[in-house]
């Protein structure tokens, strides 16, 4: 009998460890410790031996029993976890395994560089105008001192809604919106999306701008220059020469242009720069009397000056991209670089 109950547990031991399953673990009970399994066979033989021996066989059989109910349980719950994790060999997450990152979104580039332009000029006191992107005839053109059939509305390629209504091509409506409400003095600055029924590799049908403008007594073009350097110097984080060029915009006289010295080539000129060594990146000028007295200012009493800034342009430039589309195609590898 001793010979048989060390057998039984050198067998039990050896069939757990090659279990897997619970039907398997559920065949093994029955048939060592269920009612006629062998457990039972070898207790009922105790009835046959000797008194003498009987205490001590008794103990021994009990004891194996026990040793072997304790593995059954072990391998009970072992099967529990496995199936909880699915992982046979270890019982939870392996602790040494590098974590992994969760992917976090951004920021558009476009918006960034919108931010921060607007966080610049909120710090030189302007405060932050939205206005709507569908507008009327009467605020894109008409209070800009853009009267029908002026020649300047084929500058703008307006996607029409109706007759009156249109997709504002610029956020100068602002201007006319703001000064209409408020009284003098006023630093305002207006970003949005503007359209034009336009596309190229410089162009798309919709892009952003910020509108600028600051109306005051005594205000003249040298406070214009000011601001303007101050913003394109800590938009592109260095000292960039600039250059004021004559231009056009029938609701500013005098008008003018701003170049940046080329942010590509230093103003050596380049394929960017077509060779001149400049880039445009913004109009402005001094608010025409027109547009005040259209909004009952009296322009012997104030003036002002105005700007429009592209912000894909100035993206392109700080970030070197030298194609406005990639911004708009939404290519995370493009995205995911800001
Ligand atoms: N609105 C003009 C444009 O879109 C830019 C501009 C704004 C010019 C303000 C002068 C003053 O081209």
């Amino acid at each position: 009998m001793e010979h048989e109950l060390q057998s039984l547990e050198i067998e039990a031991k050896e069939q757990l460890t090659q279990l897997n399953d619970n039907d398997q673990l559920e065949e093994f009970r029955i048939r060592f410790l269920g009612r006629k399994g062998r457990f039972s066979g070898v207790m009922r033989q105790l009835a046959t031996v000797s008194p003498e021996d009987r205490p001590r066989l008794g103990q021994l059989a009990n004891g194996v029993k026990k040793k072997v109910e304790k593995l059954f349980e072990e391998k009970f719950i072992s099967l529990q976890t496995v199936s909880e994790t699915g992982d046979r060999d270890d019982f939870g997450p392996d602790l040494t395994l590098p974590g992994r990152c969760p992917v976090t979104g951004k920021l558009h580039p476009v918006t960034q560089v919108m931010n921060e332009a607007c966080e610049i000029f909120e710090q030189l006191g302007f405060s932050v105008a939205e206005g709507p992107d569908v507008e009327t005839d009467h605020y894109n053109f008409e209070a800009l001192n853009i009267p029908a059939h002026h020649p300047a509305r084929d500058m703008h390629d307006t996607f029409y809604v109706s007759e009156s209504i249109l997709l504002r091509t610029h956020t100068s409506p602002m201007q006319a919106r703001i000064m209409e409400a408020q009284q003098p003095p006023l630093r305002v600055i207006a970003p949005g999306k503007v359209y034009r029924c336009d596309s190229d590799i410089t162009h798309t049908a919709m892009f952003h701008q910020v509108e600028g403008f600051l109306v005051d007594r005594d205000i003249s073009f040298a406070d214009l220059k000011g601001v303007l350097t101050v913003f394109l110097r800590e938009m592109f984080e260095q000292e960039l020469p600039l250059r004021f060029r004559p231009s056009f915009f029938p609701f500013t006289e005098p008008s003018a242009e701003v170049d940046i010295a080329c942010v590509m080539c230093n103003g050596a000129g380049c394929r960017v720069c077509k060779k001149t060594g400049w880039l445009e990146i913004l109009g402005s000028g001094m608010i025409d009397p027109e547009v005040f007295k259209m909004v009952g200012y009296d322009p012997e009493l104030y003036s002002g000056f105005a700007f429009g800034l592209g912000i894909e342009r100035i993206a392109m430039l700080k970030y070197g991209i030298d194609d406005i589309r990639l911004f708009y195609e939404n290519d995370q590898r493009f995205l995911s670089q800001f």
